[in-house]
């Protein structure tokens, strides 16, 4: 693929599981609010088994950058799945519950919507590369922030271990959404644009609902901040060809934002 080979060569000479030992956890007590969003998180990342089915649906697992790329970031992140999860087994918390109760339904409307809605696409692989990045960057500042707010080291380290790895995944993904952008018409673009627009959600929103996920997030955007890093998510997307001025999260924050303090 040009112009791609420097990209995909990065993130094999990078690629691999992270190390973590489950018997350290044992030690480790972690307040009920940090347990919770970790639980959030193991979600997050046993969903990625879903996109990668929903990828190979679309034709994805046929494109040479990311049919290496895909099998790998699926085992990468099952496996901060089970770190997670290994040290969560030793926490005592009330598993956060989706609000309104309907996103359970929706969530699985979410999850076949895209596929069918841009499965045809010459675009697809374009907003599915555009989706990850978009997701990667978050991930990256969520886990930085939580290893921030960890006083355990061994927890500490996990999520700054997990932190390096999304950063490498949002890298990849970036660079591979580029270099469609730029091979992309004017008229693929502007489709593209206004597709993402319709379905783009930030990360936890479609598994949480936008009710619980304010509650478990909106305190964390008072910080000035942490809101700065995450709306820089808009500055990462005005870089990619077609998308410039996309706005998805700061409109995201406007609207939720309004409709928690209204
Ligand atoms: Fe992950
Ligand atoms: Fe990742």
């Amino acid at each position: 693929m040009d112009g791609g080979v420097d990209y995909l060569d990065r993130f094999r000479c990078q690629q691999g599981l992270i190390s973590w030992n489950a018997a350290e956890f044992g030690r480790c007590r972690l307040n009920t609010g940090f347990a919770r969003i970790l639980h959030v998180a193991a979600l997050l990342e046993e969903d990625t088994a879903i996109t990668v089915r929903q990828g190979d649906s679309l034709g994805l697992d046929r494109v040479p950058d990311l049919a290496v790329f895909l099998p790998q970031w699926d085992v990468e992140e099952a496996e901060h799945g089970r770190a997670l999860r290994a040290l969560l087994a030793y926490q005592e918390y009330e598993p956060p519950q989706p609000s309104p109760p309907s996103v359970s339904r929706r969530r699985r409307l979410v999850a076949r919507v895209p596929a069918q809605a841009v499965g045809r696409l010459p675009q697809a692989p374009f907003l599915f590369c555009v989706l990850g990045a978009a997701a990667e960057y978050v991930a990256t500042i969520l886990y930085a922030e939580l290893a921030k707010r960890s006083d355990a080291p061994q927890v500490t380290q996990l999520l700054r271990s997990i932190a390096r790895q999304e950063a490498r995944h949002f890298a990849f993904f970036l660079a591979a959404a580029r270099v469609r952008g730029h091979r992309m018409s004017a008229v693929n673009g502007r489709l593209s644009r206004s597709v993402l627009r319709a379905i783009w959600e930030p990360i936890g929103v479609p598994t949480l609902g936008t009710t619980t996920w304010h509650t478990m997030f909106g305190g964390w955007l008072e910080d000035e901040h942490f809101r700065h890093r995450i709306v820089m998510m808009d500055r990462i997307v005005d870089s990619i060809p077609h998308l410039e001025g996309a706005r998805l999260m700061a409109a995201f924050l406007d609207s939720t934002c309004t409709v928690a303090r209204g």
